[in-house]
């Protein structure tokens, strides 16, 4: 029997899925995040974020706003990382694979 308590359930349910599938590209769905710096021939490719992989582990504010501002346009740098700055916080080696590991962050697209 569907009382009505249990249809509005049901509805925020199928609402809340709706509307997490149906937003891509919007301020509530955390996507990739590839930084914009231009590089040439032979530079590493800008720096790849992925913000899922890091909420499965991670609440918001584990980051936010202490690392990273929560919006695009920061401007990490190896030599801030190589000191514990941005991802050099958790990047270190110990909390997870170490700045020596290049190629898993600068992945050409
Ligand atoms: C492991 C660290 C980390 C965690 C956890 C994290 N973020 Fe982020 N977030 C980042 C980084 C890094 C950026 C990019 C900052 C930059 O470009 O300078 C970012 C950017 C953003 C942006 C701007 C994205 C865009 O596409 O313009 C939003 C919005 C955001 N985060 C929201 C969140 C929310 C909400 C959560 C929790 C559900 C969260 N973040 C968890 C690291 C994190
Ligand atoms: C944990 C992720 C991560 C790892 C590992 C990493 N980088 Fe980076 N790197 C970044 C981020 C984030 C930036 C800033 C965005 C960008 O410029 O691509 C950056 C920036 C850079 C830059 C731009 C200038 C500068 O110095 O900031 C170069 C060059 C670079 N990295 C080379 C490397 C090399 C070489 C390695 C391996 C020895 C490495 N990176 C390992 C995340 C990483
Ligand atoms: C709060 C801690 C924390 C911060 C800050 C953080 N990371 Fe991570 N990151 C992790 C952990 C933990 C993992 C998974 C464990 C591992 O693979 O060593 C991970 C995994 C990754 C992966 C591998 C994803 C995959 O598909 O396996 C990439 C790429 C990455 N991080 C890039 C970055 C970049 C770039 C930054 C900075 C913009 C950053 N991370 C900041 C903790 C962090």
């Amino acid at each position: 029997m569907v009382t009505s308590r249990n249809f509005c359930g049901i509805l925020s349910l199928v609402v809340l899925c709706v509307s997490l599938v149906a937003a891509p590209g919007s301020a509530t769905t955390l996507g990739d995040i590839i930084y914009s710096r231009k590089a040439g021939p032979g530079d590493w490719a800008p720096a790849y974020f992925p913000h899922w992989v890091h909420r499965i582990k991670y609440k918001c504010y584990a980051c936010h706003d202490t690392l990273f501002p929560m919006r695009r346009g920061g401007n990490p740098t190896m030599a801030g990382m190589s000191t514990g700055a941005s991802c050099g916080a958790c990047h270190n080696g110990k909390t997870a694979f170490g700045l020596d590991t290049c190629q898993r962050c600068h992945v050409s697209q």
